[in-house]
């Protein structure tokens, strides 16, 4: 049988202690292996063969374009991209990442239900698929959906079989021109079967809220729907440790819905610094019978928008210090993985990051638990286009139709995060010009205030003179600005909310350890290696340097906050080079394609991070050919003054200044003249006294490979990740920050080796073959687990030099 069967409550249980558990009444199967997979166009979908005897066997979540290969042709667009300002057509070719995500597929899978009788319900739950699904079970069509972000479920209880053999068939369908970015293939989100008696709690029909809160106590609001009569419903609230601290029952429904308010005293308040999180397990009685259990998670904490206090956060004022992020994984492409999805939030934690805007569509369930776990703010987005198309094959062709129930299946399923603390129905969409556009902005946010009534909604507006024109930006409960921050202060005093949010910022461009002389500001700069330089000077014709967005968050009160675009470099979108192939993914990250950080990821991390120091030096010093040649440094600096040396002489004091915004923010030696040594920065308290300090010198020839993992051990599941990043240094361990090596990669024991990148946007080596380049000197192994604890050793070897070994253990 190819599932993983798990009861609600049984999970919960596994986190939390001990508990008695009652009969198990529903079962949750997550359908991952023993998938038959066949891409291919099939002009006549009903004739196509189903003897799937040839067909690829794959485990799901599954992106089945990932495995490429790059090229050149595929979803090759001519076209004058409008919302970057572009008026005449010119050919893109890595606008979707170069990979082969067009055409049809199909995927099968069978499955039995050892309990199913007529008592039971089945619905089968798609958690994203890719795009324009049609299912089908036993040869019956059950029903299809369109946008491959939306989450959505039939019942299917009418189609089984029998308890034996069940045929679950998947038609996807991904047309060209339908995405600005690489938008992934196939069911790259988890599918599940949710087995339960007839009567029972309705899908995600529960609405935990905590309208009222003091230190002393709080009051949990539970609303939930059940089918059925005479039902009870009983509640349990647990703290973290699993101790129940409060409980209710309750016969009353009234229009269907159950409600209770139920106390906790001394609530520990959910935020990002302390994530504490409740569970209520919520059990459906008939008389004594107890009918289904389901358990919720949920925080306390309070939100709050206001002219005054901008936005809080249980009555504190805070800044959303965030990053707007794409749902591809880099080398692991769109399939959802859990440790891909923690490791990106380890990073961004460690900068000093609070928030996540899920560009420009549904975040997977997988990354809203992690951040009410982790404790991140989440801005949860629906659409990139509503009615008016941006691209001619978009969400525009379902806009009518969909809208509606995409908006209602994204709140229904995931407001019981704590994270979520406001929806963005829509971003940069054409529809900000007109007055059909300032209705549907209406609608849409009306839509959202019905289904969830505690979160404001936004939308990231590009076409701010316009929205001010139209009534477009009053309406919205948070004006969102994507950019355009020489119009802030004019869209504050003409919008009536009060306060503003950098919806979108920077959007400045680099590659992870390129530096391109002279160091100047630059808008739309080229270079013949098709790289960005990483001074971070360089920007969009649209956009703006960090810096920019800086003196706005610091010096008006009534800027509530920024989403960098973006945390992590995705795959598609390679502005500036969107004509140059090979270039295939983007240079905006403040974390290249591989997770690895570039010297970007420091001055966020120098303002954001305000409890570790941070010290930080560039350029590397390995520059052959440029002795005597001007060679900026630039430090990035939680202090505000740093001495430079350069083999040993002082080359001078430089302290934060106002002389420009470069100057507020950075430590820049702009005269400094390349010799090769040592290069070392001193940081200075305000006292004048060293504080820190930090070096690089000029490596020699790459000697040895070194390993280094960020974790030790991974979970014996099959889906598990280490990600370990390989560096190469000299005979002395100095790194070569210009390395360029190939390297081939072996895993024994009890793992796999998955993938590789090396954040190079212009690569076409593909991520699942067991060899690739370092580029800047680095990249990154993906090892995965199997389902068999034990040993795991990965061996990377590269011509001529020293091979590097790395020891990993999987557990059960
Ligand atoms: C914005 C847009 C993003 C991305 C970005 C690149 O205008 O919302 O999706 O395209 O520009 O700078």
């Amino acid at each position: 049988m190819n599932k993983t069967i798990f009861s609600l409550l049984g999970l919960f249980l596994l986190t939390c202690g001990a508990f008695f558990l009652e009969a198990q009444t529903r079962e949750v199967i997550t359908l991952k292996k023993g998938w038959k997979f066949n891409k291919g166009q099939h002009p006549n979908a009903t004739k196509i063969d189903f003897n799937d005897a040839k067909w690829e066997t794959v485990t799901v979540p599954h992106d089945w374009a990932i495995y490429g290969p790059f090229d050149k042709e595929v979803d090759k667009q001519t076209v004058a991209i409008t919302q970057n300002g572009e008026n005449i057509a010119t050919e893109k070719t890595g606008r979707t990442g170069a990979l082969p995500y067009i055409g049809e597929a199909w995927y099968r899978n069978t499955f039995s239900l050892e309990n199913f009788d007529g008592s039971k319900k089945v619905l089968l739950l798609f958690e994203g698929a890719m795009s324009e699904p049609e299912i089908f079970l036993n040869g019956k069509k059950v029903g299809e959906w369109k946008y491959g972000y939306s989450y959505f479920y039939f019942d299917v209880s009418k189609y089984i079989n029998d308890t034996s053999e069940n045929t679950l068939a998947v038609k996807l369908t991904n047309v060209g021109k339908s995405s600005r970015w690489y938008p992934g293939a196939g069911l790259y989100r988890n599918v599940r079967l949710i087995v339960k008696d007839k009567e029972s709690f309705e899908q995600w029909s529960t609405f935990i809220t905590t309208p009222s809160i003091t230190e002393n106590e709080a009051k949990v609001n539970i609303k939930t729907k059940a089918s059925g009569t005479d039902l009870k419903l009983v509640t349990k609230i647990f703290d973290v440790n699993g101790n129940e601290i409060s409980s209710q029952e309750t016969s009353t429904v009234i229009n269907d819905e159950f409600e209770q308010n139920i106390k906790v005293n001394q609530p520990r308040l959910w935020s990002p610094e302390t994530p504490h999180l409740y569970t209520a397990v919520l059990k459906l009685y008939k008389g004594n019978v107890l009918k289904d259990e389901i358990a919720q998670r949920f925080g306390i904490r309070t939100i709050d928008y206001s002219p005054k206090t901008g936005f809080s956060l249980n009555g504190e004022t805070r800044k959303f210090k965030g990053v707007c992020l794409h749902h591809d994984l880099g080398p692991i492409g769109t399939a959802v993985n859990m440790s891909a999805l923690r490791r990106q939030l380890k990073i961004l934690k460690d900068m000093g990051c609070n928030a996540i805007r899920s560009a420009h569509n549904m975040p997977s369930f997988e990354q809203l638990e992690l951040c009410d776990e982790m404790g991140f703010l989440f801005l949860a987005e629906s659409f990139d286009e509503w009615k008016k198309p941006k691209v001619e094959n978009g969400y525009n062709r379902f806009f009518d139709e969909y809208a509606e129930k995409d908006v209602v299946n994204l709140v229904r399923a995931t407001r019981n995060h704590p994270s979520i603390v406001m929806w963005s129905s829509g971003n940069e969409v054409p529809d900000q010009w007109g007055s059909e556009g300032v209705k549907r902005a209406k609608w849409l946010q009306d839509i959202f205030h019905r289904e969830d009534p505690t979160r404001p909604v936004t939308v990231g507006m590009d076409q701010v003179k316009a929205v001010m024109e139209s009534g477009f930006g009053a309406i919205m409960d948070v004006p969102g600005l994507n950019y355009r921050v020489h119009l802030y202060e004019e869209a504050y005093e003409r919008f009536p909310q009060g306060f503003l949010l950098g919806s979108e910022t920077a959007s400045t461009v680099s590659s992870r350890g390129i530096y391109k002389f002279p160091v100047e500001i630059a808008s739309m700069k080229t270079y013949p290696d098709f790289q960005s330089s990483s001074y971070d000077l360089e920007y969009c014709s649209w956009s703006n340097l960090p810096d920019d967005d800086f003196v706005l968050q610091d010096d008006k009160p009534w800027v509530i906050g920024e989403f960098v675009w973006t945390g992590f470099d995705y795959l598609g979108e390679p502005t500036p080079y969107d004509e140059a192939w090979p270039s295939r993914s983007s240079y905006f990250g403040i974390n290249d394609l591989a997770g690895l950080p570039k010297d970007r990821y420091y001055l966020y991390r120098s303002r954001w991070n305000t409890t570790d120091e941070t010290l930080h030096m560039l350029p590397h010093w390995n520059w052959k050919g440029r002795e005597g040649e001007t060679t900026p440094v630039f430090v990035y600096t939680s202090y505000d003054s740093a001495e430079l040396f350069l083999n040993g002489k002082s080359l001078g004091i430089q302290k934060k200044n106002n002389d420009s915004k470069q100057n507020r923010y950075r430590l820049m030696w702009m005269d400094v003249k390349y010799e090769p040594g040592t290069l070392k920065v001193v940081a200075l308290d305000e006292n004048g006294n060293p504080a820190a300090e930090k070096e690089i010198k000029t490596a020699g020839k790459p000697y040895q490979l070194v390993l280094d993992s960020d974790v030790k051990t991974i979970k014996a599941n099959g889906e598990d990740l280490a990600f370990v990043t390989v560096s190469v240094v000299d005979k002395n361990g100095i790194p070569c920050p210009t390395a360029t090596n190939q390297l081939n990669f072996k895993v024994k024991g009890n793992g796999t080796y998955r993938a590789a990148c090396n954040g190079d946007a212009t690569s076409l080596e593909l991520f699942h073959l067991p060899t690739m380049k370092l580029f800047s000197g680095k990249l990154v192994v993906l090892v995965q687990s199997t389902e068999d604890a034990g040993d795991i050793e990965l061996t990377v070897t590269g011509k001529g030099l020293k091979k590097g070994k790395l020891k990993l253990k999987s557990v059960n």
